[in-house]
């Protein structure tokens, strides 16, 4: 077993093996040929060019559309679990669009660290730079990649300062290139000590590893031409005097990122990235809870959702809520109770992601993502428990940044419409806020493309024509406070108050002014850009 840089030494097996994580990355960096490589490792799939078909399918909006039809594709890919040696990884795919970020969020919830690849040529970008913000306010473990090291790239040191800069994280390299562009031929192993050499003629051939003995090994001259020798040993030199050394500890709180250069559609460096989350992972962490925190190693079951997808199978209007497993070791048929509504639930039918399929799940350990089918009963946010009264923190809601009129295309079926809608916003896809004063149905998302996936979706499973149109209303905040501070505030602002899908109280307004004012005239009460689920 590979030495892992646990903060948890005393974890059972099962649990210390998982390594449950996400990719961030901005589009087209390598986020889907990563993920295949990592499959064609794991042996979840035989053949590369599997996940591919999604990759392409994200490159236009109406074949977005058809994936978000194809609901089997898409849904068994949000978790995929495949092994790779003695570990068990769990990646959950975080949708690439930036119109879909919220969703993203809350993914970044349910794992205990990121890899964020990069381009090479392009380094970091805005996509990049907020999912990484994200990361940083969970202190999430980051693993970097530095992808497409085959094309022409920038000069390493840049990179690694653009990272530094940019994103105020510590960058030490676990890999360093040896040339770049047409003349890239491997890496340095910096943490093991060895020479990887790409096989430009074989993209799913694992490279060649060379053990070396140090830089000075004669190995390394007769494996690769001098000048690139040359330049390799000054750079890494030059390296390990400039850069911080690998520190675990820091690594694992989230001020430092280790870097692995490699091109994924040549499978290379990944094998070595894969290594590193093994390394480094790091295993299931403990999970920030009220009145207390759950820790993994716990033996009675705790989990909680992070996503719900609705009508994956059309025929039946079934949903299934993803759960990250926070504790204990779940088997099939267990009674949980389900926090929110204190009411018991069997859970007989889990299951489990492996790449392409779903598999019933007869059990699962803390650091897991199991699918539970239901009906409705549970949202994102919510905690189930063995019966102890304990709810998992820090899954945010975001304010829309864009609102919108939704009018059904047959006034006969406005009810039809709500229902349709408050599926949606339970599942996450976006927010629904009914006005105290009017009728109809205010709906507010992150990104304008999600309007017309709504449109699309509401036509297709619920066979109901809608269209959106432009609200009097631009922001919406929620409303807290002491209950009669708030109540005076509604009473008196009733031409901007809404209630979301959860009943809470918002604020709908124009201008920024507004909301200024309320701040102003209204001490007691507070409004806010996200809430909590739970
Ligand atoms: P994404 O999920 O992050 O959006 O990226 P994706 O993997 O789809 O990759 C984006 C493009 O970059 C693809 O090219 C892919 O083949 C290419 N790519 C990925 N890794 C590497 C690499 O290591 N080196 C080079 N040179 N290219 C890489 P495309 O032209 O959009 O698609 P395709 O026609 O190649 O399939």
């Amino acid at each position: 077993m590979l030495d892992t840089a646990s903060n948890r030494p005393d974890l059972p097996a099962e649990i210390a093996r998982r390594r449950t994580f996400a990719i961030i990355s901005h589009p087209d960096a390598g986020k889907t040929t990563l993920t295949e490589k990592f499959l064609l490792y794991g042996g979840a799939i035989q053949m590369a060019g599997q996940v591919r078909a999604k990759g392409e399918a994200r490159r236009t909006r109406s074949d977005f559309m058809q994936m978000e039809k194809d609901r089997g594709i898409s849904v068994s890919a949000s978790a995929m679990s495949f092994d790779f040696g003695p570990f068990r990884f769990n990646l959950v795919d975080t949708p690439g669009h930036s119109d879909f970020s919220e969703d993203t969020y809350r993914t970044l919830t349910a794992v205990d660290a990121a890899v964020m690849v990069i381009d090479g040529a392009k380094g970091v970008e805005s996509q990049t730079q907020k999912l990484f913000e994200v990361c940083r306010l969970r202190d999430l473990p980051i693993l970097t990649f530095c992808n497409k090291m085959d094309r022409e790239s920038r000069d390493t040191f840049d990179i690694i300062d653009e990272i530094q800069e940019n994103l105020a994280i510590d960058v030490t390299p676990a890999s360093w290139p040896i040339g770049v562009g047409r003349d890239f031929m491997g890496c340095y192993d910096m943490l093991h000590d060895r020479l990887e050499l790409m096989d430009r003629a074989d993209r799913n051939k694992v490279a060649q590893s060379i053990e070396i003995d140090g830089l000075d090994d004669p190995r390394l001259d007769e494996n690769v031409p001098a000048n690139l020798v040359a330049q390799l040993r000054e750079e890494v030199a030059m390296a390990r005097e400039l850069l911080p050394a690998l520190d675990p500890q820091s690594v694992l709180e989230g001020h430092m990122t280790p870097i692995w250069f490699g091109s994924a559609i040549n499978s290379f460096g990944v094998k070595e990235l894969m290594t590193g989350i093994a390394e480094f992972g790091p295993e299931p962490q403990v999970q920030k809870a009220t009145p207390r925190e759950i820790a993994p190693e716990e033996t009675k079951v705790t989990g909680f959702v992070f996503k719900v997808q609705a009508n994956m199978d059309p025929r039946h209007r079934d949903r299934v809520a993803f759960v990250r497993l926070a504790s204990g070791h779940f088997k099939r048929g267990m009674k949980l109770t389900h926090v929110r509504s204190k009411k018991p639930m069997t859970v007989t039918a889990p299951v489990l992601f492996l790449a392409s399929d779903r598999e019933l799940a007869e059990e699962a350990w803390a650091g897991d993502i199991i699918g539970i089918p239901n009906h409705g009963q549970l949202r994102i946010g919510d905690t189930l428990t063995e019966g102890e009264d304990l709810r998992v923190t820090g899954i945010p809601s975001f304010a829309p940044e864009l609102l919108q009129q939704a009018r059904a295309g047959d006034p006969m079926k406005a009810k039809h419409l709500e229902k349709a809608l408050m599926q949606f916003a339970e599942e996450g896809a976006a927010k629904v806020f009914k006005p105290a004063f009017g009728s109809g149905f205010i709906v507010g998302v992150v990104g304008a493309l999600q309007f017309e996936v709504l449109a699309s979706r509401i036509e297709q499973e619920y066979g109901l024509p809608v269209r959106f149109e432009n609200s009097q209303f631009t922001s919406a905040r929620w409303v807290n406070g002491p209950k009669a501070a708030v109540d005076k505030f509604t009473e008196a602002n009733k031409q901007h108050i809404a209630r979301d899908n959860d009943g809470d109280v918002v604020y709908l307004t124009r201008m920024q002014w507004d909301i200024d004012r309320v701040e102003r005239d209204y001490p007691d009460v507070t409004l806010t850009s996200t809430k909590e689920m739970m």
